[in-house]
């Protein structure tokens, strides 16, 4: 019986790479072996107790129907008194809208802002998700590969060329994933002048705003009101499970927003909004838990430098180092990165992820290692690496 294709747009799709690592992660542990993990994408600390506790007496009070569209009235205004105290910058609480994580947010900002064909830069490498949203709304994503000279961000060089022929929006993610690093002040102020004056938008993902170590990464939201601010509670709040988002729109967007809002999720989930209206309160603690990172970071890349991994520029934030592997490559015989990760991980038991996951750029001789884990697993993943390394090289005869 012929029951039809799918849809081609469908099609076009890629799963994660990742996702092959996981499953073989899980079935190595199924054999009981026991698996590093650097490859994971979530910081390992928990929920910060008040917004548990927040959670209960929602809970109790069985606030458990719809919100409005836009999301709970409180929590709009908690995100609006976090822009002022973090950036100075004055928001109308009717312009942050609530989503369903920040992935809801993305289908939200391509959704209001994508006609069939229109453009998006994005950088490569970056996070996977964006091109994939986009041509299933049918946009195209403009790749601009991105090197180290200029952190690994969009820059005004970069996107120029891209640009001339016509762009309908720019996307900046600033901690980078999957490199940690952020764009200079003056670049993003350049590139958000460059995209508007030619009459597009840009959309700034600040998911890992809150998670840096030498300077604070300032908000797209500080030099234009006209972007779209993508943020929420998974990475510096530590609340992945609990698929809460935002977004900050310009005044002309909200119409749009919110009959796509109602018309995709109705409303971000209710206990999560409830919960979250405690997470404002944990800055300090929530702080303390990334002074582990900043840790863990420093030893890592100084680690993986040693065993030959170039990282030309230092991530100062997220949870990630980027590592160009091709000395290492040269030394193992391993034609990309891909096939590194496999055999790491099936030998060594040490997960990471294979650049190829984000991107084309140089991807096969790139690997991401994730730090959002205890000091003594980075050390340990570090231990398991160099004896991978000491045994995948051919034999001194000297
Ligand atoms: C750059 C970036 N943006 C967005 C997300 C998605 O986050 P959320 O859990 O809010 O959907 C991730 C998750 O890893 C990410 O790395």
């Amino acid at each position: 019986m012929n029951h039809g294709r799918w849809s081609q747009r469908v099609e076009k799709i890629q799963p994660f790479y990742v996702m092959e690592v996981i499953n073989a992660v899980k079935r190595l542990e199924a054999q009981g072996r026991h698996i590093v993990r650097l490859e994971v994408g979530e910081p390992d600390f928990p929920t910060p107790p008040p917004v548990l506790a927040a959670a209960h007496r929602s809970l109790a009070q069985d606030q458990t129907r719809y919100t409005a569209a836009m999301g709970v009235m409180e929590l709009r205004q908690a995100v609006a008194d976090w822009y002022l105290r973090q950036y100075r910058v004055s928001v109308d609480p009717s312009r942050v809208v609530i989503t369903p994580g920040t992935s809801g947010a993305f289908l939200l900002a391509f959704g209001i802002l994508l006609d069939w064909g229109d453009r998006v830069a994005i950088s490569d490498p970056g996070y996977p998700c964006y091109p994939n949203m986009i041509r299933l709304l049918g946009g195209q994503p403009v790749a601009v590969a991105v090197g180290p000279e200029e952190h690994y961000q969009l820059s005004p060089e970069s996107l120029r060329p891209a640009l001339e022929q016509g762009l309908k929006g720019a996307l900046i993610t600033s901690p980078s994933n999957p490199t940690g690093t952020l764009i200079p002040d003056a670049a993003l102020e350049q590139v958000i002048a460059m995209v508007e004056q030619e009459g597009g938008r840009v959309i700034s993902d600040e998911i890992y705003h809150g998670i840096t170590y030498e300077r604070r990464a300032r908000s797209a939201l500080e030099f234009s009101q006209e972007v779209i601010i993508i943020n929420g509670f998974s990475k510096f709040f530590a609340m992945t499970g609990w698929r809460l988002g935002w977004m900050i729109v310009p005044p002309s967007a909200l119409r749009h927003v919110e009959s796509l809002q109602q018309n995709l999720f109705i409303s971000a989930p209710t206990l999560s909004q409830y919960a979250a209206l405690a997470a404002f309160e944990c800055e300090d603690w929530l702080r303390q838990q990334i002074q582990v990172f900043d840790h863990n970071r420093l030893y890592l890349v100084a680690a993986l430098r040693d065993l030959g991994f170039l990282i030309p520029v230092m991530p100062t934030g997220a949870f990630y180092v980027y590592a160009d592997a091709s000395r290492v490559l040269a030394r193992t015989g391993h034609v990309d990165t891909l096939t590194f990760c496999h055999d790491l991980l099936e030998r060594s038991g040490v997960a990471v992820t294979p650049g190829l996951d984000f991107g084309h750029h140089q991807a096969g001789t790139h690997l991401r290692f994730s730090f959002a884990t205890t000091t003594e697993n980075v050390r340990e993943g570090i231990s398991r690496l160099g004896e991978f390394l000491r045994a995948a090289l051919p034999q001194d005869t000297s």
